[in-house]
């Protein structure tokens, strides 16, 4: 390329970054939800920093046993952060909608919680670490609940089928109802993931006929792989993401339409729940490094929450060994350390002379 056009397409870049930034809605100037959040000016200089520091990190490779994954161009990236004051700041590829995966998961036991009551889910699914890759069969064997907690594969499939309804169709609606409202937008199926993972899901299948055998499966078993295969080929950019994130962030309500919709009291125990499996078999360093309640999916999306600060939504489809993207963790651990996110440091929660070191 010539150095004229390479300019040219420098300033194009330059350009679309400052206009994602400036269509960001402005609150009033320092009118913040949070008294120890950290500014605009310093949320925007600290995610520009991580964008440009990671862009070019080629580490890990695309999920691939969901063949509609292992052909996603691992060079998207997005960032998004949604405050609680419904600020937000986004970069890179914002548009593109990739799968939610995983990170249903959260959704749909915030639902289950509303329709039965944490205690219920908590005895019906249980919160323990498995310490185990998300699919594992092993663990359902072993486990004293067998479930596990509801963000491995078994545990979820069980919390999806707690969700009621007179019908499969019902049930799915509902859910991806409930999604939408945390989105704060209608979110919908992405078709294609959705048939391709449908055609290879037989591991999800066994899972939920290990469940049947211990009794801890509360539906239709292939009625319930079905219905969670849906909720994780649910499509989200990285804004919709944060936004998601920022619900829980902002005690249930989200920020962007102020409508209260995950339970206020619930909010800790899906945090606790984060915290100890959200990246699988990564959650105990992912605690020590970051501390932040955060989740994952396969398609590559993380998003962290900074409970009544934020939330930031990070989108790089190339994964580590636990299936967690590499891109995300690394952009959100920089940008967690820069603004004194992690919620174990005193810091966090405006202590002086406490200051973790970047
Ligand atoms: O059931 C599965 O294997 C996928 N639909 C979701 C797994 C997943 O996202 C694990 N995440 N990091």
């Amino acid at each position: 390329m010539s150095t004229e056009r390479m300019r040219v397409k420098t300033l194009l870049v330059a350009l679309l970054v400052a206009a994602s930034f400036a269509s960001a809605p402005l609150s009033v100037p320092g009118q913040k939800t949070s008294p120890v959040a950290p500014s605009r000016q310093q949320v925007e200089a600290v995610v520009r920093e991580a964008y440009d520091k990671f862009r070019s990190d080629t580490s890990g490779k695309n999920a691939d046993y969901i063949p509609y994954l292992a052909q996603v161009d691992s060079k998207l990236f997005g960032v998004a952060v949604v405050t609680t004051d419904n600020q937000t700041l986004s970069l890179g590829d914002i548009d593109y909608s990739f799968s939610i995966q995983s990170i249903s998961k959260v959704y749909t036991l915030a639902l289950a919680m509303q329709e039965l009551g944490a205690d219920k889910v908590f005895q019906r699914i249980g919160s323990e670490p498995t310490g185990r890759a998300f699919n594992s069969v092993p663990a359902v064997v072993e486990m004293p609940t067998h479930t596990g907690n509801p963000l491995v594969n078994a545990g979820a499939i069980a919390t999806t089928s707690l969700i009621s309804g007179g019908n499969a169709d019902e049930k799915w609606n509902k859910i991806l109802n409930f999604y939408s409202k945390a989105a704060g937008e209608k979110l919908t199926l992405i078709d294609e993931v959705y048939k391709s993972e449908a055609a290879t899901n037989a591991g999800n299948k066994a899972l939920s006929m290990l469940l049947a055998k211990y009794e801890r499966i509360y539906a239709d078993p292939f009625e319930s792989v079905d219905i969670y295969t849906k909720q994780c080929s649910v499509g989200v950019n990285v804004v919709q993401l944060a936004r998601m994130g920022a619900t829980l962030a902002n005690n249930g309500v989200n920020p962007k339409t102020g409508e209260q919709v995950i339970k206020r009291e619930d909010i800790p125990y899906i945090l606790a729940t984060m915290t100890m499996a959200g990246l699988y078999d990564g959650s105990g360093g992912w605690a020590w490094h970051v501390g932040l309640p955060a989740k994952s999916g396969v398609g590559g999306g993380i998003v962290a929450i900074a409970p009544g600060k934020g939330a930031i939504a990070v989108f790089g489809p190339r994964l580590d060994e636990a299936g967690n993207s590499v891109k995300a963790q690394k952009v959100i651990e920089y940008v967690a350390r820069k603004l004194d996110y992690n919620i174990y440091s005193p810091s966090s929660v405006g202590l002086k002379g406490t200051r973790q070191q970047p």
